[in-house]
């Protein structure tokens, strides 16, 4: 078989797959950018499909079909819409729930073909404190929403029984929207597939604190290589925002003696929350 006709299998066992996902559907494919533009390219390439096309195998429901039409006329009869572009953070169009929706569709990353749900994030849309975790977990992965866990039921007890707040008021997400199979770390690439999600999310609730739970939620939002324990302590500027870092609930379920130091932290960030202290920039 040439290269050519081999190339057209190809291209027609896709344009049936389309075609069998479509029937019933409005004549319209949503596809990403890339490749909405190859798509057009290969549309241009008229010489691919000079040739005659190989016969179309009948299918079952011949009978309610559409008149015969060649491959290429199929393929391009639908329009090619490009997917809607990512939105710029604090887009005035964009939203918390087009956000979630967007995370809900993603298959940026090789995460999303192992997750059972989405965690987008959740809390008030307004909230004055956003908590920044690293990824979900399986109990997170299980339910689609963040800290519902073990690390979550600690973080919840910090925000209720420490800080005297609901747990709705304020936000809580995490840099990766899908877990990263036996919970191991986020790798580079995932970090930046995922992150832009996280950036909107920050932008549009702009917080009057950010609190970073851990190095990965640190080391995004700061980008830098630091570790815990020298960035905790100190205010951060995330682009106008003050941020504390302080240690993962997971963490200090593993070593206890450390909830003093992330009990300093919290209540740092409650005297600038309760206008204690002047804004640190
Ligand atoms: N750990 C995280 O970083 N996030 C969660 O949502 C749960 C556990």
């Amino acid at each position: 078989m040439s290269e050519r006709d081999l190339y057209r299998e190809v291209v027609n066992e896709v344009c049936e797959v389309v075609r069998r996902e479509a029937k019933g559907k409005p004549p319209k494919v949503t596809l990403s950018k890339e490749v909405a533009a190859r798509l057009n390219e290969l549309g241009a390439a008229k010489e691919l499909f000079d040739a005659p096309p190989a016969p179309v195998p009948a299918a079952p429901s011949a009978a309610t079909e559409e008149p015969a039409q060649t491959y290429r006329e199929k393929m391009f009869a639908a329009p090619v819409i490009p997917a809607p572009a990512e939105l710029a953070p604090g887009d005035p169009s964009d939203s918390l729930e087009r956000i979630a929706e967007e995370v809900g569709g993603c298959h940026k990353c090789a995460l999303g073909g192992l997750r059972t749900n989405t965690v987008p994030g959740e809390g008030a849309p307004q909230a004055r404190l956003v908590f920044v975790g690293e990824a979900p977990g399986a109990d997170e992965d299980r339910l689609g929403r963040p800290f519902v866990g073990r690390a979550g039921q600690l973080l919840t007890d910090i925000i209720e029984k420490g800080m005297k707040l609901n747990r709705s008021d304020v936000f809580i997400c995490n840099v990766l929207k899908c877990r990263p199979p036996e919970n191991r770390t986020p790798n580079p690439d995932e970090v930046a597939c995922c992150e832009p999600y996280l950036i909107r999310q920050l932008a549009q609730i702009k917080p009057t604190v950010i609190c970073a739970l851990g190095g990965t939620a640190a080391q995004t939002l700061l980008k830098t290589g630091a570790l815990v324990g020298s960035m905790r302590g100190k205010w951060h500027n995330y682009h106008d925002i003050p941020l504390r870092v302080t240690y993962h609930p997971a963490y200090l379920l593993r070593s206890p003696g450390e909830k003093v130091k992330t009990w300093e932290d919290i209540q740092e960030v409650m005297k600038l929350l309760n206008g204690q202290i002047p804004r640190p920039f």
